[in-house]
Order: structure tokens, then sequence, then C-alpha cells
């Protein structure tokens, strides 16, 4: 297998911490390393990514507090390198660091302060300094830049995951973090060039349900989806939430995990008591997945979940109802030497990371909306 090891970071809209993986990858063929794992943030990060997510614009405005933040991060980061190193017997060459995302807003037509930019937190210089790896980051600007969202970057490895998979096409898999991805791949062939790559944010994923447990209930996330399967979910509030135009409008589109909050002030949702309320979330962002489905050139033949989502299962229920056997976890691969559904978005940028080097490109018109085939990513040596 041609490739080098890289190690990708990632830590999602949910900020619940860092995954870390290597991957042996020249950016088209891969090979997992089995290497992998997840790293908490430590409180005063985690503190502080809130805040600046509950206000991007007060946050990008103080400049003390960004610096503290950038390397609050990029420290975190680089104690999960120095961890994941410990633990294993490879020598990578090159990080893949996505960084924090704080906020995204791909068009700026709703008069956000901030406007039309995507803002990923954390210092990549200091993270190659900690580490003495080369550190490819910042990798949605360019995107942008081309005229695209600068999101999702997930198609292109999701695409040569299903390949390398050989799951019978059409085929989707659906990542379900704080905001839920999917990537469509009709044929071979789209796995190559990106010609024939769908992918889009489907709408939320985690991040409604986590948000209300962290309000109302004292936990993080609904653990296994138990609450909100207890409760009866109120259909007709879920069809008013999901009448908004997102769910129709035509790809490339994608989300703020902040995009739907206002159905956590929503009067009706707050009259509920928290099983029922937390079981109208659930149907409400099990359906916009389906609709997001629903929505593509032909039903797929499998439908592959991954991210932390896949776990709650009252979530996964829904769609196996409105699905049935398509609907694979990501444990029916069994070999986790194949596919690890929670190390997926890490992965992926130890992927990007090895694009980048080699120049191929990281997202494509179908994928992000962008004008032609960009190839993301700013490298950085440690000094
Ligand atoms: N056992 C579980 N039951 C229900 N939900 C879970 C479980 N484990 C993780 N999750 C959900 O997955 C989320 C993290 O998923 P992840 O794929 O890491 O998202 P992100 O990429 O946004 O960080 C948690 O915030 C939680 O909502
Ligand atoms: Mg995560």
């Amino acid at each position: 297998m041609a490739g080098s090891f890289v190690i990708g970071l990632m830590s999602g809209t949910s900020a619940d911490g860092i995954d870390a993986a290597i991957l042996q990858t020249d950016g088209q063929k891969f090979q997992n390393t089995g290497c992998s794992g997840s790293f908490e943030y430590r409180p005063e990060t985690r503190n502080g990514i809130w805040a600046a997510v509950a206000n991007a614009y007060d946050h990008m405005h103080d400049a003390l507090a960004r610096q503290h933040l950038d390397r609050l991060i990029a420290e975190d980061h680089a104690n999960a390198v120095l961890k994941l190193l410990d633990s294993s017997n490879q020598s990578p060459a090159l990080i893949g660091f996505h960084g924090q995302t704080i906020y995204h807003n791909p068009s700026g037509s709703d008069g956000h302060p901030l406007g039309r930019t995507t803002i990923q937190l954390g210092d990549a210089a200091l993270l190659a300094a900690k580490t003495g790896l080369p550190v490819v980051h910042d990798v949605r600007r360019a995107d942008m830049a081309a005229g695209g969202q600068g999101a999702p970057l997930a198609p292109v490895f999701h695409a040569a995951m299903l390949a390398r998979l050989a799951v019978d096409l059409p085929a989707v898999l659906v990542n379900i973090g704080g905001v839920a991805n999917l990537t469509w791949v009709a044929n071979q062939t789209g796995v190559k060039d990106g010609a024939g790559l769908i992918g889009f944010d489907t709408g939320p994923g985690n991040a409604l349900m986590d948000d209300y447990m962290r309000l109302y209930c004292d936990a993080d996330f609904d653990k296994d989806g138990a609450l909100a399967a207890s409760g009866i979910a109120d259909t007709t509030l879920v069809d008013v939430w999901l009448d908004e135009p997102y769910f129709t409008a035509d790809w490339p589109k994608s989300l703020d995990r902040q995009a739907f909050q206002h159905c956590l002030d929503d009067a009706r949702l707050l009259a509920k008591a928290p099983a029922d309320a937390m079981a109208s979330l659930a149907l409400f962002t099990a359906n916009s997945i389906a609709a997001a489905i629903d929505q593509l050139p032909a039903p797929p033949q499998t439908i592959l979940i991954a991210g932390g989502g896949r776990r709650n299962l009252c979530l996964k229920a829904h769609l196996q109802n409105r699905f049935g056997g398509a609907v694979k976890d990501g444990n029916f691969v069994g070999d986790r030497s194949l596919f690890s559904p929670d190390m997926l978005e890490a992965e992926l940028m130890a992927f990007l990371a090895a694009r980048h080097i080699s120049g191929l490109p990281t997202s494509f018109p179908a994928t992000t909306g962008c004008h032609r085939p960009v190839c993301g990513g700013v490298l950085v040596r440690p000094v």
C-alpha cells in the first residue's frame, strides 16, 4: 500500500472532544491502521468553545479571548497527538487538523454581522511546534473563496470508503454528528473524479437533542436515545418544523450547528414533558435525514450510518422503519480495520491532508458548489 502515515484530528460541532486516527494514505488509496482514540477537551477549553459558539461575533472581536482559546484548542490537540503516538508503533509524517468550528455561514444572506464565512479555531503553528510535525489546516477557506459552501468536505472520503466496502450501489453514507450530512454514490465512476458524487448537510444531527438534554435534563446527551424512546412525538409539530425551505432546497447546501436553535424556543416544545420533547426532536432529526434521502436521484440500496448519532437507537429505529433493511449500522462491516464508524471524520482529516500534499481536489462543484474542483488546506511546518 502506497502512502505515508497521517494523523487526522477532528472535533465536530458536538464539541464532545477530539477524535484522532492514523491512516496510511496517499490521498487516493487508504488503509486504516486501527490506531485511534478519543480525547476529551479540558473543561476550560470546552467552556470557551461553547461561549464562542453562543456568540461568535463577540469572540472574534476580542483578540485576547481569541488567542487564548486558539492556544487551548491547539494544546488539547497536541496532547491528543502525543498520547496517540505513545500507543502506536507508527511514525506519522503529517497531521490533518480540522480545528473547532464556531460559525459557519455559507451564504451570508441572513444579515449576521460576521457575514459569509466559516470559522475554525485552533493555532496550527502551535500544534506543529508542540508535535514536531507539519500540519495541514484551514481546509475550508479555499473552497469558499472559489464560491463553495466550504462544506461538506467528507464526500471524497465517504465515496472512497463506500467503494472499498463494496456495498450495493447506489449507496448513501450518513454521518450523524452535531449536524448530519450525507454522501451519495451512484456508481463506481463517481468515486474517481467527483462526477456522480452528491453531498450535503441534511439538517440537525445530535445538536438539538444534545442542547435540550443540557438545558433541561442535566446530561450531555440522551444515552442510547432512551429518553426519546420513552416519549410520544408530536407529529404535527415535527411537520411544522419540516416545512422550512432548507429541507426542499437543492444541493449544494450546508448548515451552521445553530441553524435550528429556534425549535428549542418553540412554546409547543417547551410545554412538553422532557420525554415527549425529546421524542419530537428525535423524530424531527430522523425525518429531516429521510427527507434528504428522498431528494436523491434514486432510492439507495445501502444507507450506511456513522457518527455518534448512530448510537441513538430511537433515531436509528425511525430510519429503519422508513428505509427497512437498507439501513446498515457501521457495525455491519464487522471488521474495524475496514470501517470504524466513530473515527470516520478523523480519518477524513488524514485523507484530506494527504490530498492537499498531493495537490488533489478536496471538494467538487457537486459537493460544495465551488466553481471548479478545489484543493483546500494550508500547510504549516514545525519550526
Ligand atoms: N450512546 C449514545 N447514545 C446516544 N447518542 C450518543 C451516544 N454516544 C454518542 N452520542 C451522540 O453523538 C454525539 C457525538 O458524535 P460525533 O460523531 O462525535 O459528533 P461531532 O462530529 O459533531 O463531534 C454526542 O454529542 C451524542 O449526541
Ligand atoms: Mg465528536
